[in-house]
């Protein structure tokens, strides 16, 4: 029995969100050099991106390119924006097939001006899609997003479009790059990692954490499954006890 079948369709989380990581590693381990895996990262991302949307999964964002990662030598950072370049021309299309709608979120104005082309083209050809909404963090670090998100408030505060007293976290979230999207319900993070490095520091405060030793390069849709079910298994509390949740479930099923 495939993995697959033990997960419960009705209690989908509607927004997963991934760091992809252990791609350099994974081509090490094997003797090569780290664009080898970045290379391959690119064919997870096509499978869970893929496994997503079969699904029914509404929101997926993945970590692709942090502000941090601008400080990795230069041959590096060259190889992942030609990467990133030539993935999202020849991606477009798949996206469309699958009525995916894409979307960025980070620092684009720091991107090479060819792949912030690409990726305005892709945004705009997949504006119609109402399927999946498949969000690139890019150029993305959560500080980053909160600072800005902090000096838009205090600009629109002094010109006199807002109330300080109005601001609650329904309107700071309107501020955020994430606007659009509800707070990922699943982080899932692999390589053998735990840390957040930056990532949706606002957005993941009630997440549910799902860490593997799965290098990123070999994270395919049984693992992507795997996070799931382990996700549906745990009791979500927000604060509240056992108990609580235990009472409200049964009087909203009975
Ligand atoms: C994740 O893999 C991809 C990016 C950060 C761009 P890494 O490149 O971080 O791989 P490791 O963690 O060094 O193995
Ligand atoms: C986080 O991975 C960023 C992405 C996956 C894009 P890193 O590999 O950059 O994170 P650290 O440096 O190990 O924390
Ligand atoms: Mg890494």
């Amino acid at each position: 029995m495939s993995i697959k079948e033990n997960i419960n369709l009705q209690e989908l989380p509607s927004h997963i969100a991934i760091i992809m990581d252990g791609n350099g590693r994974w081509a090490q381990e094997q003797g090569e050099d780290r664009l080898f895996g970045h290379l391959h990262g690119v064919e997870s991302v096509r499978n869970i991106v893929e496994g997503a949307a079969e699904l029914g999964i509404k929101y997926l964002t993945l970590y692709a390119f942090s502000t941090e990662n601008w400080d990795r030598p230069e041959y590096e950072v060259t190889g992942l924006m030609e990467l990133l370049v030539e993935t999202i021309k020849k991606e477009v299309p798949t996206l469309n097939k699958n009525n995916i709608k894409l979307h960025v979120v980070g620092a684009t104005d720091m991107l090479p001006q060819n792949a912030r082309q690409e990726l305005t083209e892709a945004i705009n050809e997949t504006d119609s899609n109402t399927g999946l909404q498949l969000i690139m963090a890019l150029s993305y670090s959560s500080r980053w997003e909160i600072l800005n998100a902090v000096k838009n408030i205090a600009l629109d505060a002094k010109a006199g479009k807002l109330n300080p007293d109005s601001i609650s976290p329904e309107l700071f979230q309107q501020y955020l790059a994430t606007a659009n999207f509800p707070d990922p319900e699943l982080m899932i993070r692999t390589s053998g990692e735990y840390r957040i490095s930056n990532f949706l520091l606002y957005q993941l405060a009630y997440a549910e954490l799902y860490f593997t030793d799965t290098r990123w390069p070999d994270f395919r849709k049984e693992n992507l499954y795997e996070a799931i079910v382990n996700y549906q298994k745990r009791q979500r509390r927000f604060g509240k006890t056992g108990e609580q949740i235990d009472q409200n479930k049964t009087s909203t099923t009975l």
